[in-house]
């Protein structure tokens, strides 16, 4: 039975972790970025647009995630949510992105070690 519940738990964790990292990007999406990028407002680049997604995936999933993090333009940092924590911006951008012609996956930790260099790198620049 112990044996059981072991082999159940396991199937459930790896079947499920993977599945709530995409579903929170959504969340995310819907609850912050949805505001203006569902209707692109102020140019921003529009959710299934894959025109306006396209020159921005081209720059790469670390260099596009500190950059939008940290704010760029009319693009307020964060979304414009100051306690938004990178891991959740980073899932609803590329769930956006996802969703508009590119494939990426989430960050790994070393993903993740090279966007905190850019963005301690920018905001020092402000
Ligand atoms: C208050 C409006 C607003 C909200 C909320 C917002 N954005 Fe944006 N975003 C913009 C605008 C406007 C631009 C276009 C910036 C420009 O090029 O001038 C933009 C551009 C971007 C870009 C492209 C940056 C580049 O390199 O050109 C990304 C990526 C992005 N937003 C991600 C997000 C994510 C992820 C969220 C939610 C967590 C979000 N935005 C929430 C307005 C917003």
């Amino acid at each position: 039975m112990l044996r059981q519940i072991i082999i159940f738990s396991f199937f459930v964790l790896t079947t499920l972790v993977p599945l709530t990292s995409s579903a929170n990007g959504e969340s995310t999406y819907k609850a912050v970025c949805i505001a203006c990028h569902a209707a692109g407002m102020n140019g921003a680049p529009k959710f299934q647009n894959n025109r306006d997604w396209a020159p921005i995936i081209k720059e790469g999933k670390v260099h596009v995630i500190a950059e939008a993090y940290n704010g760029v333009r009319k693009m307020p940092a964060k979304g414009g949510k100051p306690d938004l924590t990178l891991e959740d911006f980073s899932g609803a951008l590329i769930y956006m992105v996802n969703a508009s012609g590119g494939n990426w996956s989430d960050p790994t930790e070393q993903e993740y070690i090279k966007i905190k260099n850019k963005l301690s790198k920018l905001s020092s620049k402000k």
